[in-house]
Parts: C-alpha cells; sequence; structure tokens
C-alpha cells in the first residue's frame, strides 16, 4: 500500500525508527513529567510549557496553540518544509534508503526540477566565488576593497562576482545543465533571442535558505546608482522573494551551536554584512524593506526576541512601522534602534564605530517609546491644535498595550509632554478604547447567537470523537455512534480499531482537518474528572436534537398524510421516538 508517495510498510518503519522524544529533543529541551515529555512550544510564543510529546504514541500537541502531529509532521513546521523534504531529514537521521516515490507525475516531476535547480545554483554561486580571484575582476576586487569587506565575510557570504553576460552560462553548460534550467532558476534571462545572466559585472550574494541552500542571489552595480542599484532573483520554484531572510542559514547555525537570544533585522544584506564583521552575529535581513507575515514565521523558529534596526531614514520609519504591526500579530517581543542621521547600520559603524551601534542596540526602545518618539517628529507640540493631535495619535498606540499597569508611565509621559490633565488623557484613551468595545458589541448580532449553539455542537462532536480515541472507557459498547455522528465514520473506525495515534497522520491529512486535529490535541484536564458525565451529556445532547428533528417530520408527515393506515402508522413511530426522548433512550436509533 501507497502513503503519500511512500510505501505505508516503509513510512512506518521510519517513523519507529525516529523516536519522536530524541528527534524533537535535538530542537528544543524536553522535561519529563508523568507520562508526557513538556516543553515552551516552539510553535507559539509562551513562558511556561504547554507542549506535550507522548513517546508511545508517537505525537506531539501544543495546549495552548493547539499545533500537534506527528514526528514528519513537527520536522515539516520547525524546518518549514514539505513532506517529502521532511521525510529525507528523518531517512538520512535513522540511516534509511528512501524508497522511489510514486505519486502525481506532477509532483514528482516539480520535485526533480527543485532538486536540479538547487544543484546548479550550487554550482553557480561556487563559480561565482572563484570569479572574484580572477584576472577580470578587478573592478570587483578595487569595489570590495572601497567597501571594506575583509576575507571572513567574503568566505561567509560566499561574495562573488560575475564577469560578464554568459561566462556563467558557458560554465554551467558544461556542466551539463541546459538552458532551460538556468532560466528556470531564476540565474539568466532572454532578450531578444539571446540567453544572459542577470547578475553580469555585478558583486553576487547569494542568498541561503534556513537548510543551506543556495536559493537564488543578489547582486549590487559596482557603480554607484539611484537605478537598480541591487536586482534580486525573480520568484523561482525555489526563491519567494517574500519569505527570504538574508543571513538566516549562518543566525540558525549560530543558534545550534551557542544559543541565541534575540535576532536583530536590519534592511539591507549590506548592513548583515557589516553587523556580523562587528560583532553582531544575530543580524538578518528581509528582502524589500518591510517584514511579511511569512518573515515572521521563518524568524519565530529562531527566537521571539527581535531588535528592529532599520535605516533612519523615512522609508526606514516607515518600514519599522509596519513591521512592527506584523510582529505584534505573531507574538514576538520587539524593540526598535531609530538610527540618527538617515544612516543605514553599515554606515553607522564605519562612521561611528561598533561600540556607538552597540550602545543604540543596548538601549534598543520598547515599541510604544519608539512610536511617542515618531509621533513627536510629526507634531508640533508649540502650537495647541497639534498639540491636541499628537496626544490622540500617542493614546491610540497606548491603547494597543493590553494592560493597564503598563499604560501608567506612558500617560504620565503623554502628560509631561502636552501638560493635558492626567484624567483628561485617561478619559480619553477610554473613550479611544471604548471605541473599539463598541465596535465589538455592533457584531454580535442574531447570527452570533446562531454560531455560539453551532459551537456548541461542535464542542460536544469533538468531545465525543476524541473519547472514542482516548478514553475507550467511557464508551457504550451498545451504541453505534457512527449512526449519530456518520460524517466521521472513518475516524469512528479508526478509534475502535485502537491504533496508534501517530498513525491517525498516516491515514488523515490531519493538518487540513481541525475538527480530527482538536480531537487530538484535547485537553482532558480541563473537564475535572467530569469527563464521563460530559461525554454522556454531549452524545444525549446531539441524539436528542436529531430525535427532535426526527419528529418534527414526522409530524408534518402526520399533518399531510391522507389514509387512514398511513396515520397509524406514522402516530406509531412518533410514539417511538417521543418515548426515546422523554426516557433520554437511545436503544431504539442508535444501538449496533
Ligand atoms: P538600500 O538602498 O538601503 O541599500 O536597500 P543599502 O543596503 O544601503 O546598500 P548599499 O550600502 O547602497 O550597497 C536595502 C535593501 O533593499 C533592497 C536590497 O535587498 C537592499 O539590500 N534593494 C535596494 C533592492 O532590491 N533593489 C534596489 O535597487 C535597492
Ligand atoms: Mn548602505
Amino acid at each position: 500500500m501507497q502513503n503519500k508517495g511512500y510505501p505505508t510498510n516503509w513510512l512506518y518503519d521510519l517513523k519507529q525508527r525516529n523516536n519522536i522524544v530524541s528527534v524533537i529533543g535535538k530542537y528544543i529541551h524536553l522535561d519529563k513529567k508523568g507520562e508526557n515529555y513538556w516543553a515552551c512550544c516552539p510553535f507559539h510564543n509562551e513562558k511556561t510549557p504547554s507542549f506535550a510529546v507522548n513517546e508511545d504514541e508517537g505525537y506531539y500537541h501544543c495546549f495552548g496553540c493547539k499545533e500537534s502531529g506527528d514526528v514528519i509532521s513537527f520536522i515539516m513546521k520547525y524546518e518549514s518544509c514539505d513532506f517529502m523534504e521532511a521525510v529525507k531529514i528523518l531517512a538520512k537521521n535513522a540511516n534509511m534508503e528512501i524508497p522511489e516515490f510514486v505519486g502525481e507525475k506532477e509532483i514528482i516531476q516539480q520535485k526533480k526540477t527543485k532538486e536540479i535547480i538547487l544543484n546548479l545554483l550550487e554550482d553557480a554561486y561556487k563559480h561565482y566565488q572563484e570569479n572574484l580571484y580572477a584576472k577580470e575582476a578587478v573592478p570587483a576586487q578595487n569595489y570590495i576593497k572601497k567597501r571594506g569587506f575583509n576575507k571572513h565575510d567574503l568566505e561567509d557570504f560566499k561574495i562573488g562576482y560575475s564577469i560578464n553576460r554568459n561566462e556563467i552560462i558557458d560554465y554551467l553548460t558544461k556542466k551539463k545543465f541546459t538552458i532551460a534550467q538556468m532560466l528556470e532558476a531564476g540565474l539568466i534571462k532572454t532578450k531578444n533571442n539571446i540567453n544572459y545572466d542577470v547578475q553580469a559585472g555585478r558583486l553576487v550574494f547569494p542568498i541561503f535558505n534556513s537548510f543551506n541552500e543556495c536559493i537564488g542571489f543578489s547582486s549590487r552595480l559596482l557603480e554607484n546608482a539611484d537605478f537598480a542599484k541591487y536586482i534580486n532573483t525573480a520568484d523561482t520554484l525555489v526563491f519567494k522573494k517574500g519569505k527570504v531572510v538574508f543571513g538566516i542559514n549562518l543566525v540558525k547555525k549560530l543558534k545550534q551551536q551557542s544559543g541565541l537570544d534575540r535576532i536583530i533585522v536590519v534592511e539591507g544584506q549590506i548592513d548583515v554584512i557589516a553587523m556580523h564583521r562587528a560583532g553582531f552575529k544575530s543580524t538578518v535581513a528581509c528582502m524589500g524593506t518591510a517584514l511579511t507575515k511569512e518573515n515572521a514565521h521563518e524568524l519565530k523558529k529562531l527566537s521571539n526576541n527581535i531588535t528592529l534596526c532599520f535605516d533612519g531614514d523615512y522609508a526606514g520609519v516607515k518600514a519599522t512601522i509596519k513591521s512592527i504591526d506584523i510582529l505584534k500579530e505573531e507574538g514576538f517581543n520587539i524593540l526598535v534602534v531609530a538610527l540618527p542621521g538617515g544612516h543605514d547600520p553599515d554606515e553607522i559603524i564605519k562612521e561611528k564605530g561598533k561600540e556607538y551601534l552597540k550602545n543604540l542596540i543596548d538601549n534598543a526602545l520598547p515599541v510604544t517609546d519608539y512610536l511617542i518618539n515618531v509621533e513627536l517628529q510629526n507634531y508640533d507640540l508649540s502650537k495647541a491644535d497639534e498639540k491636541g493631535e499628537f496626544a490622540t495619535a500617542v493614546l491610540k498606540h497606548i491603547s494597543k498595550i493590553g494592560s493597564n499597569s503598563e499604560e501608567e508611565p506612558y500617560l504620565d509621559k503623554l502628560r509631561d509632554l502636552t501638560s493635558i490633565p492626567i484624567d483628561i488623557l485617561r478619559r480619553d484613551l477610554d473613550k479611544i478604547k471604548n471605541g473599539q468595545v463598541i465596535i465589538k458589541n455592533n457584531e454580535k448580532s442574531a447570527e452570533t447567537v446562531l454560531i455560539t449553539r453551532e459551537n456548541g455542537n461542535i464542542r460536544a462532536i469533538k468531545f465525543i470523537l476524541s473519547s472514542l480515541i482516548f478514553r475507550k472507557e467511557f464508551v457504550d459498547k451498545k451504541i453505534d455512534y457512527r449512526k449519530l455522528l456518520p460524517k466521521y465514520n472513518e475516524i469512528i473506525d479508526k478509534a475502535e480499531e485502537g491504533i496508534k495515534i501517530s498513525s491517525y497522520y498516516d491515514y488523515f491529512d490531519v493538518d487540513n482537518m481541525p475538527m480530527l486535529k482538536d480531537c487530538i490535541n484535547l485537553d482532558f484536564s480541563e473537564y475535572k474528572g467530569r469527563e464521563k458525565q460530559y461525554f454522556q451529556e454531549s452524545v444525549w445532547n446531539l441524539a436528542y436534537q436529531e430525535l427532535l428533528n426526527k419528529r418534527n417530520k414526522i409530524i408534518e408527515e402526520f399533518k399531510n398524510c391522507q389514509s387512514i393506515e398511513q396515520r397509524n402508522s406514522i402516530s406509531q413511530q412518533l410514539n417511538i421516538i417521543t418515548k426515546a426522548i422523554n426516557q433520554k433512550s437511545l436503544e431504539d436509533f442508535y444501538v449496533r
């Protein structure tokens, strides 16, 4: 039998030979408590552990963010890779040979292409690196000197040079790559039927993913120019601009080797290089100015703490504000460095030295302080009307803090800045907050009530399914739960078979089945010993609703029917169903 393109037995073996505790234990620290191993969840921000790994059943789940899965899905999520890549990692781990993938032709083809592109890009960046020492590379060497790159920078960041429009094409052709593959890798383009190296004549910065695979390039003109100073690889099978974090490979390695307290995010790759040279080894950059949600997800795997250190110009401030919103939503602890004089980190280090920058980074501001400083620049407080506008703008930021005790110092600060009395500020703050509350209240319509009841049902269904999986002692053997929950027959079948939890991930696409996912994640301890009672109540509540529906239908039939025989038969049915309802009995309708 095949499963997601691999023989089921082989996948089973793969999971057997990759003990979930030792695999996850390589990524995060696990503590054994009771029957589970515990850690702070790597998938959301938390201070006390709610991430549990169950060794016997071969699965993990987080009581906080409800993330769950088997050893394969852990790798997929932690390493943000797909199923095949996760399988590859685990097979390597267990020294297992990977059988041929049997699946949709397109997927196999895409996989192969991806592999070829990665190989091609690896050859390309290494060749560009060698080019840097060729006799044609004098302009590049001069530029490198001018920018102050040293030998370590060149080696750490694998910096290279593209000599001209054809050289790399000739080189890769000799290595048996085709023009089509070079195009697909985004390395070359075609214009007027002529293929040319996109990077031609530029200093080349390879971009690596967190697995240290080269996925594309950013390359810089050797001259100063405002137009197309940098060219980045266009989106390809392996390169997605919004996802790329320059330097992530180095920071991931740093974390594995010596731990990581916080990540510093700057704007440009040149800044990353300058920062690493100056000793700020946990620095990365996002391609294009503001951070994206996808960037945030990548960063989240490495740390919850981020220091934003964008350029000190207008664009940098704008990008900072946008990034703060995204990072906040993803639960990061954020600090912000405001660089003076419109400079970027590279310039600051050159002009004022790394100690100066270290001081700025050590004294980075909490988000609200930073935003107040920005607003201070937007308004002229010597003008009465602008003072009020300034206060409103700042109160809006304060209203987002979400904790009364943390608001206090900012209200004081705002009072000092504007000399507006504190109770007026507080009243305005409440107004802003209430404004939000009113919006929320308006949303609460009849529909919300409906949804709540629906949720009640869903909760009951989840509880029943979860009990069938985990708490077989609740289950009444006479009852056929398939009849009660026909939509979930497949899950119920597996629950009755008593398969291991980790096997649910083989039979079902759990990540796309929120219901099942929640069932696997259900926290019985929330029910404080009333689990069995809640199970029985849930079963009855669902059955009751269904019986009522049935009865209503029968009553309708009764009203419409003409013949006496039919009436008799219907009223008999009606009696049975009414009896079942009154006696709270499942016997007549849900037995096996
Ligand atoms: P900057 O314009 O701030 O460049 O762009 P920089 O980092 O100071 O570079 P140098 O010092 O002039 O060499 C920041 C980032 O924006 C992207 C690049 O990723 C760059 O690192 N960018 C910039 C482009 O993609 N294209 C451009 O033309 C300019
Ligand atoms: Mn710069």
